[in-house]
This record gives C-alpha cells, sequence and structure tokens, in this order.
C-alpha cells in the first residue's frame, strides 16, 4: 500500500500552525479534538473543520489543501517507498513454527495482524506473549520497545506475563514496567484510548513499538447486536479500523487485534466460523490468520490474508511460557 509522507521520517514534520489560517488558538482546539499533526488535518473533511475550529468553509478547505500538499498526499516515489519498507520491524511470537507463517520473523510493523477464532484457541497467550517479546534485541527477535495492551475483557493477567518472562530470561518486573495497559469499558472509551495511544508517543516519546487490542470487536458487538443496528457497527468499527492503521502507518507500529468468531450456519463442510465484523475487519486487516485447536494439545494458525504469502498452516503450543514450538508437558 503506498502510503503518505509523515513524521516518522525526519521527526522534524511543520506543526498545525504552520498551515495558513490556523493560528495557536485553533491549533489547541484541534489537539483537544485528537488531531495533531498535518496528517490528521489533511484527511479531515471542509465542515468538519470548520466546525470544530469555529471557522468559514473555504478558510477550512485551503487549510486542508495546504495539509496536503505539504504532506504530499498520495503517492511517493519507489525509492522513498523502500526507505519506508526498510525501517519495518518485526515481533518474533515466540514459535518459529509461527513466524514461518508470518513469513519468518513474526508480526510486523507498519500492519494489523488480526487473530480470530474460538475460545481458548490462544488469541489472548499470543498477545501476551508479543508484548514481552516486542521488548526483546532485535537480535532475538523483538524491537527493544514497549506495548500497549488495551483489554476489553479484563483478560490481562500480570502474573501470566511475568511467567512468559521468566521464560526468556527477563527481569518480569521490568517486563512488566514496559507495558502499558489500559482497560476499555466501552467501545466509545476504547476508540478514546487510540488517541491517548497517540499523545504518549508524541508527547511523551514513548517508544511504544506494538499494540494489542484484546478484543477488537468484543465492545461493538455487544453494544449494536440489533438487527438494524448491523450497518452502524460496521461503520464504527470501520473507523476504528481506519485510525488504528494510521497509528501503525505513521508511528511504525506492530498492532496485534483478537476477534471472536461466530457461528455461520450457512456454511455445510469444514469449520463452520466466521469472524466477526467480516469484511470491514477483513479488509483492513493486513494479516489475518485463524487458530484453531489441534491434536495433542496443539493449536493450529492458518493463515487466511496476507499481502504476499501462501495459506499455510502452522501448529504451536500454549505453554506456561507462552507461545512455543515445544510441548509444555
Ligand atoms: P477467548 O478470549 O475466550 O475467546 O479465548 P482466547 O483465544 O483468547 O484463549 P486464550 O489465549 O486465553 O487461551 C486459553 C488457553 O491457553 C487455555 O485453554 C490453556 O489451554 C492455555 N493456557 C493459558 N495459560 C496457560 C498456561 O499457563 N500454561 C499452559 N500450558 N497453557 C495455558
Ligand atoms: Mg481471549
Amino acid at each position: 500500500m503506498v502510503k503518505e509522507k509523515d513524521d516518522s521520517d525526519d521527526g522534524k514534520e511543520p506543526g498545525l500552525t504552520s498551515i495558513p489560517g490556523i493560528g495557536p488558538g485553533i491549533a489547541s482546539k484541534l489537539e483537544a479534538a485528537g488531531i495533531y499533526d498535518l496528517m490528521g488535518l489533511a484527511v479531515m473533511s471542509p465542515p468538519a473543520l470548520s466546525e470544530l475550529a469555529g471557522v468559514g468553509e473555504a478558510v477550512a478547505r485551503k487549510a486542508i489543501q495546504a495539509a496536503r500538499g505539504m504532506m504530499k498526499l498520495g503517492f511517493m516515489d519507489g525509492a522513498e517507498f523502500d526507505k519506508r519498507r526498510a525501517d519495518v520491524h518485526y515481533i518474533t511470537t515466540g514459535s518459529k513454527s509461527l513466524d514461518g507463517l508470518f513469513g519468518g520473523k513474526g508480526i510486523e510493523s507498519r500492519a494489523i495482524t488480526e487473530a480470530y477464532g474460538a475460545f481458548g484457541s490462544g488469541k489472548t497467550q499470543l498477545g501476551l506473549t508479543l508484548t514481552v517479546n516486542v521488548q526483546l534485541p532485535k537480535e532475538r527477535g523483538g524491537s527493544e520497545g514497549k506495548a500497549v495492551y488495551i483489554d476489553t475483557e479484563g483478560t490481562f493477567r500480570p502474573d501470566r506475563i511475568k511467567q512468559i518472562a521468566e521464560g526468556i530470561g527477563a527481569n518480569p518486573e521490568k517486563v512488566l514496567k514496559n507495558i502499558l495497559v489500559a482497560r476499555a469499558f466501552n467501545s466509545d472509551h476504547q476508540i478514546l484510548l487510540l488517541d491517548k495511544i497517540t499523545e504518549m508517543i508524541k508527547e511523551n516519546n514513548e517508544p511504544i513499538k506494538l499494540v494489542v487490542i484484546d478484543s477488537l470487536t468484543a465492545h461493538f458487538r455487544a453494544e449494536f447486536s440489533g438487527r438494524g443496528q448491523l450497518a452502524d457497527r460496521q461503520q464504527k468499527l470501520n473507523k476504528y479500523l481506519h485510525h488504528l492503521m494510521k497509528l501503525a502507518e505513521q508511528h511504525n507500529v506492530a498492532i496485534y487485534v483478537t476477534n471472536q468468531v461466530m457461528a455461520n450456519p450457512a456454511m455445510m463442510f469444514g469449520d463452520p466460523t466466521t469472524a466477526i465484523g467480516g469484511n470491514i475487519v477483513g479488509h483492513a486487516s493486513t494479516y489475518r490468520v485463524y487458530l484453531r485447536r489441534g491434536k495433542q494439545g496443539t493449536r493450529v494458525a492458518k493463515m487466511i490474508d496476507a499481502p504476499n504469502l501462501p495459506e499455510n498452516e502452522a501448529a504451536f503450543f500454549l505453554t506456561p511460557h507462552g507461545v512455543r514450538d515445544e510441548s509444555p508437558e
């Protein structure tokens, strides 16, 4: 995917006030609404900006155009594109087999990786393992960074983190300190927390390299459960996913999200389960894997969707030390 230039290239992108018509007063209004940079401004619509900033639509349109111009929104040349790909980083899953499914090095930055599957299939355990492994040095498969864990179901367990940390020979307390956990109480709160992450990266300079959202869809599913609400739910989910992608792109972060399945009675053969959010989530996710229980205590991951990888399967184990190739017994 070709994306716009952003602040992560050189770290000296001009601020909002470099745009004609936007003074410090308007800039702080925008910031209060979660728009911190030219990218945020460039993707706004003139009426939205006009309302938010209290300026006329003509001024708003000019400002947006200026921001787009400065961002060279849309295209970049091949060399620039190549340079961007070069700073992609990877996080090992803890299993060579599962890393192999993702092309060899685990999950990657500037991408959304979605794991969906039934309860107990290992979605949360993989997420917890990644929050530990992201802290590993590069040569051991990590990204030398911190993790954010957005917990919608109250499944974050510090004790599990400590066990997984011990498994890689790290100091459990230090590892725990590098994981920023927030409980999202509903979908609006979950959405709001994304802005917080951007803030943490930009203002506090936190070296966040991984964002886990467990689960991506549970709140949306619960809150928009009526028949007539499906379109609203999908629209909200769609917007959320776009924000996620923007976070991944702008700050070179890896994003791992979990998703539940629902029974699909229309399917007669194979595994009759479908991911919640369907195509909306599927299209936004860069990598999509389906997790299920396999034989003899294994878990099996199947690559459902990936830009340039075959539809393979990989087996792994859930152990006290997180995701591994070897059985815990
Ligand atoms: P839901 O969130 O309910 O949809 O499921 P999930 O896919 O998130 O499942 P999760 O990742 O929580 O996996 C739970 C499974 O992990 C359990 O059934 C156990 O098999 C395994 N598990 C969890 N903790 C441990 C542990 O300490 N040791 C071992 N060996 N397995 C564990
Ligand atoms: Mg779970």
